[in-house]
């Protein structure tokens, strides 16, 4: 599709991107921008409503409603699609933060173990689903690079990620591997985590980011319609933080 030449990435329009995850936050806008940008959508999260809601307003292709830590559900949805997509985008799941004292190990191994294997199952049934150039794009963060009590599960995680992306993206090419680590982002999770804090954090944020702004769902689907688009783009983490990792918080 692009010449060798280093031209400009083109639009989405035409273009299949999948979103698990696509009924709220992150991934909502993601495929809210993509349907702007002429592309199509097939959404699949765990609450039906929810997902009925998104796709009332963005008439996806399909819906699909699953657990996607439910890694056989996850590669029978995506080898059930039809034909070929162009980009996968997941970005089901959450943060924990466990001080060691209350840590379940057996809690803590699911947890890392299955977002690992979210990821593995992804790429895996991928390879006959998308075309070779798109992309499958995941989403880390930026905070657990800073060591802090509680952090321990978080922080491997967040330092497994790139690796995982890196080696699938060797492994599956040309289908091309992504992650984007986003820092604070102003979403339905993140309203959950913070409770009656939002309001409090977010002008904490305003004042300390370099950007003296926060990052918006929007902020972080631009850069995924980016990477999905600009096929130079393989194994690489792509930090997006308004500069969070700069400052103390
Ligand atoms: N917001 C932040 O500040 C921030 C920062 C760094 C990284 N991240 C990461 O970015 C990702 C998206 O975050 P967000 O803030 O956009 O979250 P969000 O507002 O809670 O949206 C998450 C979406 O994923 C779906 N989902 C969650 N768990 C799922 C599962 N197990 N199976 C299928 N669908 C699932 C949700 O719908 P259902 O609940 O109905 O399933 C929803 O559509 C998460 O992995 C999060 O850890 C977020």
């Amino acid at each position: 599709m692009r010449g060798e030449d280093g031209a400009a990435p083109g639009g989405l329009a035409g273009q299949t991107v999948v979103v698990v995850g696509g009924s709220a936050g992150i991934g909502l806008e993601t495929a809210r921008q993509v349907r702007a940008a002429g592309g199509e959508v097939v959404l699949a999260a765990r609450n039906a409503e929810r997902l009925q809601r998104a796709a009332d307003e963005l008439d996806p292709l399909s819906t699909a409603a699953f657990d996607a830590q439910d890694t056989d559900r996850l590669e029978r949805f995506l080898r059930a699609l039809p034909g070929q997509v162009d980009h996968v985008l997941v970005t089901a799941g959450s943060p924990s933060y466990t001080p060691l004292a209350e840590l379940d190990l057996a809690h803590a191994g699911r947890e890392f173990g299955g977002r690992i294997a979210m990821v593995l199952a992804t790429a895996r049934a991928s390879r006959q689903k998308v075309r070779a150039g798109g992309t499958l794009l995941f989403i880390g963060g930026t905070g657990g690079r800073r060591p802090a009590v509680g952090m321990a599960v978080m922080g491997a995680l967040t330092a497994a990620l790139p690796a995982l992306t890196a080696n699938l993206a060797l492994e599956i090419a040309p289908i091309r591997v992504n992650l984007i680590a986003a820092g604070f982002v102003d979403t339905p999770l993140s309203a959950s985590l913070l409770g009656d804090q939002l309001e409090e954090r977010r002008e904490q944020l305003r004042k300390t980011l370099p950007i003296g702004r926060v990052v918006g769902p929007a902020d972080v689907a631009a850069l995924a319609l980016h990477i999905m688009a600009n096929e130079a783009l393989t194994g690489a983490t792509y930090d997006i933080d308004g500069g969070q990792q700069l400052v103390a918080h």
